[in-house]
């Protein structure tokens, strides 16, 4: 496999951004080289891109359990996520409080901080063990008669841990407390249903699939294939949403702006080629993950594994290294053709350890020694073989 701009390489970074789709691309060029045109525009060029834009809409609906309507395309996960957090939140009277976790994505903590700096909201950030996981019972707890919103991610990005929503889900939702989830690392791995029945495909692990009781789901495009820079804010129809971006009105009033048609195009092409695939490739990625992990864990003095051990999406496989700089393992697996990430690419280039890491408990240094494998195809022998080779030479380098 390739990157752009770059010789083939083991590319093991599908987490911060996942290969294109060839039907992603086909689908994109389609647009572009069609002759693209203003989705609003009263012509005919323009009514093609809304169909466009229309059969994308109804294809992810589709996907997912939910209605066209439910839909909103937005520039990608963090987009989505704003929208989803403050957007619903200031939108709904209930009370001035949100329950999230500390391993929520930046995108998701920094929301619920900008209402609490600039709204007065006040916020419980839940714990989590040292695998990653919520506590059910402390979530149920924390809900309060002034709770407007729950946002707990479906799977963590760099841990891999997978929570089980449904019981917290579906007490907030018994309550009238509104459920966001951002299921932008799930969605690629993982059956996930807006409706009340499981999707297509469903296999590994029913316990994943939000369902009902979940009022707004965030996905991301280029975390399964489709491109970057395009995701969607999945969100009940009957829910009043107050925009963060303002201007024409383009999706309903949630989101203002020429709506991006090729991108949306690739994302549509990207579920397509997903859906029904995803049991299949869960399980031979699991495979590989699994023989990574045991091989590292066997053969890495000082390598252990972050997140839980079975409830993780997978292709993920994530580690610290105990006296090795997560920096010079990525250093050193680039110059042997293996491109990993030593944290959320997002917080890629800060030198801080990851808070996500820090939540589970572990020290400053040990935090700073992360490295994390993200498979979008299982792994060759061989790309396994120079991994380990890699790794065992930086240890014993020190
Ligand atoms: C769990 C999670 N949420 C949100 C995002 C942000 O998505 P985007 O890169 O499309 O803005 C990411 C990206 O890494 C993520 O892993």
């Amino acid at each position: 496999m390739s990157v752009a701009g770059s010789p083939a390489v083991g590319y093991l970074d599908a987490a911060a951004t996942a290969p294109l789709r060839p039907e992603a691309r086909a689908a994109m060029l389609a647009v572009l080289e069609g002759g693209q045109a203003n989705a609003s525009s009263v012509h005919s060029p323009g009514f093609r891109a809304r169909e466009l834009v229309e059969g994308a809409r109804a294809r992810i609906a589709r996907a997912v359990g939910a209605t066209p309507g439910e839909v909103i395309f937005t520039s990608g996960g963090t987009e989505a996520n704003s929208l989803a957090i403050v957007g619903l939140a200031l939108a709904r009277p209930r009370g001035r409080h949100i329950v999230t976790t500390a391993i929520e994505h930046s995108s998701v903590l920094e929301s619920c901080r900008y209402l609490e700096r600039v709204f007065g909201f006040e916020l419980t950030v839940l714990p989590v063990d040292a695998d990653g996981l919520v506590d059910q019972g402390a979530a149920a707890q924390a809900i309060r008669p002034d709770t407007t919103l729950v946002s707990v991610g479906l799977a963590n990005g760099e841990i891999g841990t997978v929570q089980s929503l449904g019981e917290l889900a579906a007490r907030a939702s018994g309550l009238g407390v509104t459920v966001h989830t951002d299921a932008v690392q799930a969605a690629a791995a993982l059956p996930v249903s807006f409706g009340s029945g499981a999707p297509p495909g469903a296999a590994p692990d029913p316990s994943a699939w939000p369902g009902r009781s979940v009022d707004a789901l965030t996905v991301a495009s280029h975390k399964f294939g489709g491109p970057q820079g395009v995701g969607a804010l999945i969100v009940r129809a009957h829910l009043p949403i107050e925009p963060i971006i303002h201007g024409g009105g383009q999706e309903r009033g949630a989101r203002s702006g020429t709506e991006n048609v090729a991108g949306i195009a690739g994302f549509a092409a990207a579920v397509a080629a997903l859906t029904g695939q995803i049991g299949s490739t869960a399980l031979a990625l699991m495979d590989s993950r699994d023989e990574l992990i045991a091989r590292l864990l066997a053969e890495v003095p000082g390598a252990a594994l972050t997140g839980h051990a079975s409830e993780r999406l997978p292709g993920h496989a994530s580690f610290t290294i105990s006296g090795v700089s997560g920096e010079s393992l990525l250093v050193a697996l680039d110059t042997a053709g293996v491109a990993v990430s030593s944290g959320s690419a997002c917080a890629a280039g800060k030198s801080e350890p990851s808070p996500v890491l820090l939540a589970l408990g572990l020290s400053d240094e040990l935090a700073q020694t992360a490295v994390r494998f993200s498979l979008a195809e299982p792994l060759a022998p061989a790309t396994l073989d120079r991994i380990i080779q890699v790794l065992r030479a930086e240890v014993l380098r020190g």
